[in-house]
């Protein structure tokens, strides 16, 4: 690979199953535990099946499912502490959160895990978890512009000895951070992910995100959304990295994955899925050109929380390994995976799938690989 120093192989990162409910909404047997015990074993057991990331879930109440829910960043810091070289990325919601305060937890989680933590800012789409914790729920676009300031005062902090803000939604003054978080080449900072599909999460993200994170899509739906953000942050003389979700299914034939997704279907829970896709639709309803998530998910791909049927990872080994490869092609840089079975299936992933994806990583023509990031200040 040494010809070829600019070529990244493709990243992965799995979702956290710390809410009840694995993560499909579906009445099949599952094994996946929402509890420490089983989370400690996977996150130890991910990062030694190829897993850099991993990404927590934040919810405060019971949402179509998922009736139990673990506090996302004092999770991802047990993990953090659970194991020796993942990255924990913990979710939060500007407008529940003080950044200020956010800040501090971080630059302590990053220290005591040896510069290993991350955040993930969701704008949120479940109006009733504001308004039940009393919090006003604000219109789409304007969460985004909360979010975008919510991105750039952790970042003053993280980088500036006497931070300063003056937003609409927050103010800083003289603000002096010690410690800092720990910074190393080409991370000053704990990396600051986003989910969000919208045009406003769009160019938020080119402004100021450092990774963007999509709900499943197929190659072409990624390439449309990697084009468009990549088209912002380079007028602000950024780079952006892509994370893809994708529910993965793999199995030794392809009629036994398929078998597995049409009984995860056949038995979804339909009441919670259609309750689910009339609250999403109707977060994203104020987006005046629709382009919010989930705005033309089918039920099937409702089953999955996030569209992960849609980036079809449901094959044999080489079937999902192929389709890997093709989306790194494309410019994505990290593969979110969720499971049914996690701890079976991440030990499947990591001894069958992934062996094949570097195999075809190494024909790949990296010439076409992508500069190294720029980080916004
Ligand atoms: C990878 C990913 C992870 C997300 N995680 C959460 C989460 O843990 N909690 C949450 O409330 N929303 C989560 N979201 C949803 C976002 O908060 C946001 O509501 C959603 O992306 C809709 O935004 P849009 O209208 O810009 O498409 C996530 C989104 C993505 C893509």
């Amino acid at each position: 690979m040494s010809e070829h120093a600019g070529y990244e192989p493709v990243k992965f990162a799995y979702w956290v199953p710390n809410v009840s409910g694995g993560l499909v909404v579906s009445k099949i047997e599952q094994r996946t535990d929402w509890g420490y015990d089983y989370n400690r074993k996977l996150a130890v057991l991910a990062e030694n099946n190829g897993f850099e990331y991993a990404l927590s879930q934040v919810r405060y109440i019971a949402s179509y499912g998922a009736a139990y829910q673990h506090e996302s960043t004092s999770f991802s810091l047990a993990l953090l502490l659970a194991t020796e070289r993942l990255k924990v990325i913990a979710a939060v919601h500007p407008g529940l959160w003080q950044p200020g305060v956010l800040a501090k937890l971080l630059a302590t989680a990053d220290h005591l895990s040896g510069g290993r933590a991350a955040v993930n800012v969701v704008s949120g789409w479940f109006k009733d978890e504001f308004t039940k914790l009393g919090e006003p729920w604000l219109e789409h676009d304007e969460r985004y512009r909360r979010s975008e300031e919510f991105i750039r005062v952790l970042r003053e902090i993280w980088t500036s000895e006497h931070a300063e803000f003056s937003g609409d939604f927050y103010r800083l003054h003289d603000f002096d951070l010690k410690p800092k978080p720990l910074a190393s080449e080409g991370r000053p900072h704990p990396e600051i992910f986003q989910g969000g599909n919208s045009t406003a999460a769009r160019a938020m993200a080119g402004r100021v995100s450092d990774w963007y994170f999509s709900n499943g899509k197929d190659f072409d739906g990624i390439s449309e959304q990697i084009a468009e953000v990549n088209a912002t942050a380079a007028q602000h003389d950024r780079r952006v990295r892509f994370g893809l979700n994708g529910f993965l299914i793999a199995r030794d034939t392809a009629a036994e994955a398929k078998e597995v997704l049409r009984e995860i279907v056949a038995k979804a829970d339909v009441e919670a899925v259609e309750g689910f896709g009339s609250a999403v639709r109707q977060a994203g309803q104020s987006t005046g050109n629709k382009t919010g998530m989930w705005q033309d998910s089918s039920f099937e791909d409702l089953v999955q929380y996030n569209d992960g049927f849609r980036t079809r990872l449901i094959g044999t080994p080489e079937q999902v390994a192929t389709r890997i490869v093709e989306y790194r092609r494309r410019g994505v840089d990290l593969m979110l995976l969720g499971f049914l079975h996690y701890l079976e299936d991440v030990e499947y992933f990591g001894s069958k799938v992934l062996p094949i994806v570097r195999e075809l990583e190494a024909d790949l023509d990296k010439t076409a690989a992508t500069p190294e990031p720029v980080h916004a200040s």
